[in-house]
């Protein structure tokens, strides 16, 4: 299955649109169907306009919600955020290397902002180096494919010319990406019926807003000024109505619709009101998804900690070629990209993905300490003799029922390649190994067998 990635920037307010949903979302929809698909919140992308604490998190919240309830079903899809894959950030230090200060002068996003309000030496250096960040984006999942709106197709042309250069001095590691904009949808046009539809223009038909609102958008939607009565022949071309119809209304109504606007025989009302109707009709499923996340925060968090469990696996494993074909890497090198803390592994025990699974390191040991910490009501704190090695690990599994003596002078599987954790003034430096039970989780026994033993 080939595989393609995109973002979109929580920037404005962080909410979705008809144009963000037919030039962007949609299309994600449908390339899921054939595609394994990346899709993120390009949260750290928005920090170079947006500097101010709470917009940021109310616009990324936001975004995260309007875009899990236009996708529906996640088949095919990991969603996640940037900023909970730090290789991002890692990849982009490295490829400031390989990247000449000229090709980033030409970037129309800068040039923009220059032709506009600011001199060159106010620019911030996080929107200068916005293509660069989008390049770490991209190169981290080698896609095939990478959809994007216009604006944004000169940033893969970039992500292509640092791809190249970079496996032209070190080694081929990046695959370079091809952008994908469907012809139809490239641009929107707004409710003016003279510029891209875009939020801080104020010409867009919102999806999740309250239905007044939207009844207000559709009602001011350009048609054709020329038409003064019901009865006056109208035009098609340029009437945005009709453009949108061609998205959101039934085949057979919107062309009927178009021969009696043509003919003076239907008001713009009754127009509008249609394409009202099938808008709340299109997005009714959408809506009723976003409440229901709203009203379930854990539902939502859980979603991202499962893309970016996800996302950890595929990005770690290219920075370690990058480390390997830059020389990062050297005899005395024994750095490893831990594995992400999962949302399952909250009370310390690890129940984790097969993904996960391949990269993991399980040992067998020996319970020869179990005591309850001071001040704790959930954990229990054991001390795990790994034959070579003992070591302090705390479970959290005392909400569940669990007592200190399940664990004490037994042997059970604990996973030891994770990246040490801070609990209880003290480092975990590791988890106790569970099977999911019917009603908790379960302990696998492993009485018996050599301790320190390497299960895998
Ligand atoms: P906005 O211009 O409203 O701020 P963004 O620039 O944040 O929207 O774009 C988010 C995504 O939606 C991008 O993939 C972009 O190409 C797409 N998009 C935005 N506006 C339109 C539009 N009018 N027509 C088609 N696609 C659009
Ligand atoms: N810059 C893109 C936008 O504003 C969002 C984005 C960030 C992106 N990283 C990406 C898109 C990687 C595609 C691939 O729309």
């Amino acid at each position: 299955m080939k595989r393609l990635l995109s973002g979109i920037t929580p920037s404005g307010d962080g909410s979705l649109h008809i144009g963000n949903y037919l030039g962007a979302v949609k299309q994600f929809t449908e390339l899921a169907k054939t595609h394994e698909c990346f899709l993120m919140v390009a949260d750290l992308h928005a920090l170079t306009t947006i500097q101010d604490k709470a917009l940021l998190q109310k616009n990324t919240e936001t975004l995260i919600l309007y875009e899990l309830a236009l996708l529906g079903d996640l088949k095919n899809i990991t969603f996640f955020r940037q900023s909970d894959v730090p290789m991002h950030a890692e990849l982009q230090s490295i490829l400031n290397n390989v990247t000449p200060l000229g090709l980033l002068k030409r970037a129309h996003a800068y040039k923009d902002k220059l032709a506009r309000d600011v001199m060159e030496d106010d620019v911030n250096v996080g929107l200068f180096s916005y293509p660069m960040l989008m390049a770490a984006d991209i190169l981290l999942y080698k896609p095939d494919l990478v959809p994007v709106g216009k604006d944004q197709k000169q940033h893969v042309e970039i992500t292509r010319d640092i791809a190249g250069r970079f496996n032209k001095i070190f080694s081929p590691v990046f695959k370079l990406p091809e952008p994908y904009i469907p012809e139809e949808v490239a641009v929107v046009l707004g409710t003016d019926g003279k510029r891209k539809m875009s939020k801080s223009l104020g010409n867009i038909i919102s999806i999740f807003d309250d239905e007044e609102i939207i009844k207000k958008q559709v009602m001011g939607t350009y048609t054709d000024p020329q038409r003064i009565h019901a009865n006056d022949p109208g035009h098609i071309e340029g009437n945005m109505v009709f453009t949108y119809l061609e998205f959101f209304g039934e085949r057979g109504k919107t062309d009927e619709l178009k021969k009696a606007y043509t003919e003076g025989k239907v008001s713009d009302i009754e127009v509008k009101n249609y394409l009202y109707d099938r808008l709340m009709k299109t997005f009714a499923p959408a809506r009723k998804v976003y409440e229901e996340l709203k009203r379930n925060p854990e539902k939502v968090k859980k979603i991202l900690q499962d893309g970016a469990e996800k996302t950890h696996t595929v990005a770690s494993q290219t920075m370690k070629e990058v480390r390997d074909a830059t020389g990062i890497t050297n005899q005395y090198s024994f750095f490893q990209y831990g594995l992400s803390h999962s949302p399952s592994d909250v009370q310390g025990l690890a129940l984790i993905s097969i993904d996960e699974f391949s990269r993991v390191e399980m040992r067998v040991g020996k319970v020869v300490e179990a005591t309850y910490p001071e001040k704790s009501e959930k954990l229990i704190r054991l001390v795990v003799d790994l034959g070579d090695e003992k070591r302090v690990i705390f479970t959290g599994v005392r909400t569940l029922g669990y007592t200190i003596d399940d664990f004490l002078d037994k042997q059970f599987f604990f996973v030891t390649n994770l990246a040490p954790r801070k609990m209880m003034n003290e480092e975990s430096q590791g988890m106790i190994l569970a099977v999911d039970g019917a009603d908790k989780p379960l302990f696998l026994s492993a009485e018996g067998m050599p301790l320190g033993a390497k299960i895998r």
